[in-house]
């Protein structure tokens, strides 16, 4: 039976994985923050179509639930900021590597990205989408790591899932140097990974 080989299938996709990473955040959680997130979000538009910019590749698993829980009218662009060469667990100087194919003037945006981190992408993208006047523009990230390293960062996130220590997450399309983006939850990167 079809239903047979996908259960056995994603069971073993995660026993194998969860085998190398700590969860921190487990499925179920996420689902149920989805959703809070979507009706907030929905509230604060007031139903309103909206245009969403996702930050790729990071934001692709999210958005992809997100929306599903959202009756509006939705537009999805993409957009490409990079800000860690392969390895690296601290996020660089961040750069737009495909500009959202979109003219935001007097639209509803909503950005959407999976971490918010050191604030340098989001950042970047605010200021160039408030170049083109929208009508509004609100953030949205599952997560927000702690960075009591770090000067004060703007605040200038909307709508955040969970927040969280400062340590390098992956699963649930975050990834590492490509990796673990297609684990269910999210986890802890070992040290020395
Ligand atoms: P920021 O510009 O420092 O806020 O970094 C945001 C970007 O860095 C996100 O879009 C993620 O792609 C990436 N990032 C930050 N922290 C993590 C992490 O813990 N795991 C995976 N990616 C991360
Ligand atoms: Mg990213």
């Amino acid at each position: 039976m079809i239903h047979d080989i996908c259960y056995d299938y994603g069971g073993d996709i995660d026993e194998r994985l969860s085998n190398v990473i700590d969860p921190l955040i487990p499925e179920c959680f996420i689902k149920d923050a989805v959703k809070t997130l979507s009706y907030t979000i929905m509230d604060v538009f007031e139903e309103k179509d909206i245009i969403i910019l996702s930050i790729l590749t990071g934001s692709w698993v999210f958005v992809s639930d997100l929306i599903r829980e959202m009756p509006l009218g939705i537009r999805i662009e993409p957009v490409i900021i990079s800000s860690y060469p392969d390895k690296a667990i601290r996020s660089q100087e961040c750069k737009f590597r495909f500009y959202p194919n979109v003219n935001s003037s007097n639209r509803n945006v909503l950005i959407v990205d999976d971490i918010y981190d050191s604030g340098k992408t989001m950042d970047l993208l605010l200021d160039f989408v408030y170049e083109n006047n929208p009508a509004m523009v609100k953030t949205c990230v599952l997560l927000k790591k702690e960075r009591p390293d770090l000067p004060k960062r703007k605040d200038n996130i909307n709508f955040v899932g969970f927040d969280i220590r400062d340590e390098f997450v992956v699963g649930y399309g975050l990834d590492y140097n490509g990796l673990y983006r297609n684990l269910p939850y999210i986890g802890i990167l070992p040290k020395g990974a």
